[in-house]
């Protein structure tokens, strides 16, 4: 099977797996990270094959939702790939990458070590942050039943992954806890560049809402 044929067999079967999630690693989150990994690889290098495989596969098995996820993640990545009959050694990069993608409360040090992983992480992290990514952890908030903010409550810095997964706030400690670190966080030069607006837009975001949670413009009208 050539590649063209392998990539548009493994969207199909994702498309079908992701259509209805909805904790933000629906298809789309697959798709944006897969065309933004490919852009960034145009201009940083790296295999294109391996880079859309593993950007096609980085959340087959979720390290939140999965206790073993690492394990399933490369069980069911060499059955999609071997099924389509793709070389062992593709597969064993795609795991490679796969099983390092995750961002687990920035706990443990980054184990990347392969330019097309690196380009996949970047890819993945751009679309956590931005107005998408606002998006994206209202709806994990949603979904978990969480409260959008609590002013008592602060941001955690985790000392393990475990305690990233299992612990739940309020959503806006998310942007602390995560989203807010992500832009220094960025692995590639055009990475770098692509956060920035990203990074601007969610502190934006944060003191409009700080202003409407504390009655800023009721304030303001008042005075006048
Ligand atoms: P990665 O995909 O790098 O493993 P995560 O799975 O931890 O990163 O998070 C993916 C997205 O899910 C986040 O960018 C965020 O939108 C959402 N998310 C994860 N944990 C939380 C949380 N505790 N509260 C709100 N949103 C969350
Ligand atoms: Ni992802």
């Amino acid at each position: 099977m050539n590649n063209l044929k392998v990539l548009e067999s493994v969207i199909e079967i994702l498309k079908r797996e992701f259509a209805n999630e909805s904790t933000g690693h629906d298809w789309f989150h697959i798709e944006r990270v897969w065309k933004m990994a490919k852009f960034i690889a145009q201009k940083e290098g790296g295999d294109l094959f391996v880079v859309e495989l593993a950007a096609l596969l980085h959340d087959i098995a979720d390290h939140k939702f999965v206790d073993d996820a690492d394990e399933v993640a490369e069980i069911r990545i060499r059955k999609i790939l071997s099924d389509l009959k793709v070389d062992e050694v593709i597969i064993q990069k795609v795991n490679h990458i796969v099983s390092r993608c995750s961002f687990k409360g920035n706990a443990e040090e980054n184990k990347m070590d392969v330019l097309e992983g690196l380009i996949i992480q970047d890819a993945d992290r751009l679309d956590a942050i931005g107005a998408i990514g606002i998006a994206r952890t209202f709806a994990f908030g949603g979904k978990f039943g969480n409260l959008l903010y609590h002013p008592d409550i602060k941001p955690t810095k985790f000392s393990s992954a475990k305690e990233y997964r299992d612990k739940r706030t309020h959503t806006i400690n998310h942007f602390y806890e995560k989203l807010l670190l992500l832009k220094d966080l960025m692995n590639t030069e055009t990475g770098k560049k692509l956060a920035l607006d990203r990074h601007v837009f969610m502190e934006k975001f944060l003191n409009q809402f700080y202003d409407e949670w504390n009655a800023k413009s009721e304030l303001s009208l008042e005075s006048e």
